[in-house]
């Protein structure tokens, strides 16, 4: 049995800030903003978007695009960092307002990289027999995570949501997946949990994140990932008809597809537009590739991922 992609979909909220916003605050620009992460603009939820109703948007979305009913889905996995609850998951609360029934509901929580972690859960899931047609969700509301007096973080985040159905195939679809973390870099990037945190503690509520640390290890992980992946699958980087990488920052990007070689040309990039979604960041590029019709049917994709924890990964696959 095989697991394959046969739909995409996505939400983004209506509200879009310009980098301009912060000049007018904060000691910032938009070519300080523009050359150092490539980020033009970002979504910001509203009041009535949350991880839930922007996940479930994004799920119709997919579901449409797969022509499949929810009745038919028996796996839903969601990615997400930035969930309004401890529990109930975001994937329950998705569950419930799609009128999904009784199946295998759950949240995989690997900052920026937990879309690739869920398929890879997913893909396990397929393979094995255990689901047939699985919802896998990456949303967030990253603005409400972050101290938007603190310039080294505010002007990097944004918020939406995308999804893919993964479904049992007799032909390979996903071609090889890899998951992995390393703990021990954890004071470079977290986000601590408020509802543990005693009163008088001075710990933040806010994302902290040492961006240049968090810069050198995701381009070192991602290239080594990525080379890894290829190798597993006997492929080369040429073969590739699309690379979608986590859209954290365009000079990460430039940096790893130089590495392998790959033209940009062949890099899907909504990071101009959408700024970092954590993990709906790979769900989204991957919908807005498939619906402008670059990516089609038969081709070769790589994504990859790299977040907080420090946890990263990669999934090459054969698109539809
Ligand atoms: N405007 C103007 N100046 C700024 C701003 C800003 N918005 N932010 C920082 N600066 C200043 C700093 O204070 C620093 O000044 P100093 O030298 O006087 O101290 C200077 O600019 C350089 O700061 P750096 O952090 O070294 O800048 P860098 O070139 O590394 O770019 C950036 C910062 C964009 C954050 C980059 O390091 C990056 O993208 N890192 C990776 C982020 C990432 O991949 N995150 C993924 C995971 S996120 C997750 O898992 C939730």
């Amino acid at each position: 049995m095989f697991a394959k992609i046969v739909g995409t979909g996505s939400f983004l909220p209506a509200k879009s800030l310009a980098n301009s916003y912060f000049e007018s605050y904060l000691d910032t620009s938009d070519s300080w903003i523009q050359s150092r992460s490539g980020i033009r603009s970002r979504y910001v939820a509203g009041p009535q978007d949350t991880v839930a109703s922007m996940g479930v948007s994004a799920a119709k979305n997919a579901l449409q695009s797969a022509s499949l009913q929810v009745q038919d889905v028996d796996l839903i996995i969601v990615a997400t960092c930035s969930h309004d609850k401890i529990f109930p998951s975001a994937a329950c609360c998705i569950q419930d307002i799609l009128g999904a029934h009784d199946c295998p509901a759950f949240d995989i929580q690997a900052a920026c990289a937990g879309f690739v972690y869920a398929l890879s859960v997913a893909r396990s899931y397929i393979e094995s027999g255990a689901a047939k047609s699985a919802l896998i969700i990456g949303s967030e509301v990253m603005t409400r995570t972050i101290d938007w007096q603190d310039r080294r973080t505010c002007v990097l985040f944004g918020d939406g949501a995308g999804a893919v159905v993964m479904q049992a195939g007799d032909k390979p679809g996903i071609l090889a997946s890899c998951i992995k973390a390393n703990g021990c870099h954890s004071s470079i990037l977290n986000l601590n949990n408020m509802t543990t945190i005693e009163e008088k503690s001075d710990k933040s509520p806010y994302l902290h994140m040492d961006g240049a640390s968090v810069f050198k290890l995701a381009v070192n992980k991602l290239s080594q990932s990525a080379t890894d992946i290829l190798r597993q699958a006997n492929m080369e980087p040429c073969q590739l008809d699309w690379f979608v990488p986590h859209q954290a920052n365009l000079r990460i990007i430039t940096a790893i597809a130089k590495k392998l070689e790959l033209p940009m040309s062949k890099v899907i990039q909504t990071v101009a537009e959408h700024g970092n979604t954590s993990a709906a960041s790979i769900p989204l590029a991957l919908d807005s590739g498939v619906r402008q019709e670059k990516i089609v049917p038969g081709n070769l994709v790589l994504l990859e991922a790299f977040g907080g924890g420090l946890a990263w990964g990669s999934v090459l696959l054969n698109y539809g």
